[in-house]
């Protein structure tokens, strides 16, 4: 009786809106990918209403521990990126545990950074950039979305990979969408933020760009093509790309993990999906991407979680 009805439910499935719980503020880079996701998988989804609930606070911990709480019917599902791997380093006690209370969906995309300043900024080059905050260490402060998002990680990486004898101060914000507003203000001075969120900002004049974290050149992005990566800047081995997946809480059933999975999957070949993504900077992930099965997720993310554990030990001083 249990297979019939499983099966049942899995045919049945969705059976009433889906909600992509972002553990950030509306407007950002992780609510961007989320709401074009959605419009992608759910041609997949029977037009399925998918709805998102932005869970903010405590870097996406919070919206994190909302899934793994969630029923397990499918209908709640976490959008979040490299947080899911780098908080286990600065959380000492999570309420769940990234690779026990998740089932794995499959990654969606890879996001460039950019390391962009208020537009009142006198610097116009990276030269320039890292030259001034060096000579104003301890009076200039740069804006993140928490402890363990992708922006305070840039930050940390890059303050370690400088060398700066004093961290910068560091606001934090319920993601870098509200962050965003402080910059272009300039009421903050720096930030590192995802080309999801910049490009449009950097294309407008409103904020000020110097350089990407990837170690690549974005050279087919028409504008982000145009700044240096952080490594032909001379901080070799500077390599970072923000990854974002979906998650459904543990004990999902299988047929509704498959079908969702199969949802990305069919989503990720969207050709509308990857053009609104690629005028972001954002990559999508390719059919051969092994990180698009829910086993090859879950190993990216372990390896992750490892790596991530050693860069931050590594920086430590700038990460608080
Ligand atoms: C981050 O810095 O982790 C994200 O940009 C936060 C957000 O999506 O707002």
């Amino acid at each position: 009786a249990l297979a019939v009805s499983v099966s049942a439910a899995a045919q049945a499935f969705p059976t009433k809106p889906i909600t992509f719980v972002v553990p950030f503020a509306a407007g950002g880079p992780t609510d961007t990918v989320a709401r074009q996701l959605a419009e992608a998988m759910r041609k997949h989804l029977d037009n399925a209403t998918i709805v998102v609930d932005n869970a903010a606070g405590a870097g996406g911990t919070i919206g994190a521990n909302k899934v793994a709480r969630a029923a397990p019917d499918g209908h709640t599902l976490l959008v979040w990126h490299i947080g899911m791997a780098a908080t286990p380093a600065l959380y000492r006690k999570l309420p769940y545990k990234p690779l026990e209370d998740f089932e794995y969906l499959g990654i969606i995309n890879d996001v460039p950074m950019t390391l962009v300043g208020k537009p009142q900024l006198p610097a116009n080059t990276y030269r320039d950039f890292e030259n001034y905050i060096r000579a104003n260490q301890g009076k200039l402060n740069l804006g993140h979305a928490g402890l363990g998002s992708a922006s305070h990680i840039c930050g940390v990486m890059w303050q370690y990979a400088v060398k700066l004898d004093k961290s910068m101060a560091t606001i934090a914000y319920r993601g870098t969408a509200p962050a965003m507003n402080d910059l272009i203000a300039g009421t903050i001075d720096v930030m590192c933020d995802q080309t999801t969120n910049t490009t449009q900002q950097i294309e407008a004049g409103r904020i000020k760009a110097f350089a990407v974290t990837t170690a690549k050149p974005l050279a087919d992005h028409p504008l982000l093509k145009h700044y240096p990566t952080l490594q032909e800047m001379g901080l070799k081995d500077f390599n970072l790309t923000i990854w974002h997946g979906l998650y459904a809480p543990k004990g999902t059933p299988a047929p509704v993990l498959q079908k969702l999975n199969q949802a990305l999957r069919a989503a990720l070949q969207d050709p509308d999906f990857k053009k609104k993504q690629a005028d972001l900077g954002a990559i999508v992930a390719g059919p051969r991407d092994p990180r698009v099965t829910p086993e090859g997720h879950k190993a990216f993310v372990a390896a992750e979680i490892s790596k991530l554990k050693t860069v931050i030990d590594a920086a430590g001083q700038y990460a608080d």
